[in-house]
């Protein structure tokens, strides 16, 4: 069972990103999928004013992993952990780049959405949310949500 959203603009997209920000909690790992230029980051960024969390989120040039802290005066309670692993691409062993990340020491207090992340992050917790991005022909942008284990599905459907 998929979620399936088309977002004409942007600013669909960063909303969208605050409307799933409400089901997320600390422990949660989303997978972003989809080609350069998709709209993860856009999507990352409605996600991140969702949790409330500081610091603006980017497409880091170097950094691979960065932590928001969550912002108490606009009722932030869980940080986001952004990595982008686009970078470790080239990398002889990525698995080992992502382990230096110690992204297992955050996950269970974070939000931790990885960017480029396929086959390489999905053992952090048992269970995860695939979110896949596409752009279309005339640019809008087409998301679908892949539950993958544990409650997924049925916090998915409360976004129907
Ligand atoms: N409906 C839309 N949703 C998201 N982004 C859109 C949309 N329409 C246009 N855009 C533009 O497309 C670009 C998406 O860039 P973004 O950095 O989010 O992509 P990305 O998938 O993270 O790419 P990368 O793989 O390089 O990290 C932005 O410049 C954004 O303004
Ligand atoms: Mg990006």
């Amino acid at each position: 069972m998929t979620l399936t959203v088309t977002l004409p603009t942007v600013e669909d997209t960063h909303a969208f990103g605050r409307r799933l920000a409400e089901v997320l909690r600390a422990g949660d790992l989303l997978l972003l999928t989809g080609p350069l230029g998709a709209g993860k980051t856009a999507l990352t960024q409605g996600i991140g004013a969702g949790l409330g969390v500081l610091g603006a989120i980017t497409s880091p040039t170097f950094v691979i992993a960065r932590v928001h802290r969550p912002d108490p005066a606009r009722g932030g309670t869980v940080a986001l952990v952004h990595a982008d692993a686009y970078r470790l691409g080239d990398a002889a062993d990525p698995r080992a780049e992502i382990d230096d990340l110690d992204l297992d020491a955050s996950v269970d207090d974070s939000v931790t959405v990885v960017e480029w992340g396929e086959g390489l992050v999905e053992q952090l917790v048992d269970a995860h949310l695939r979110v896949r991005l596409d752009r279309r022909e005339d640019d809008t942008r087409l998301v679908e949500l892949e539950p993958v284990g544990g409650d997924w599905a049925r916090r998915l459907a409360a976004l129907r």
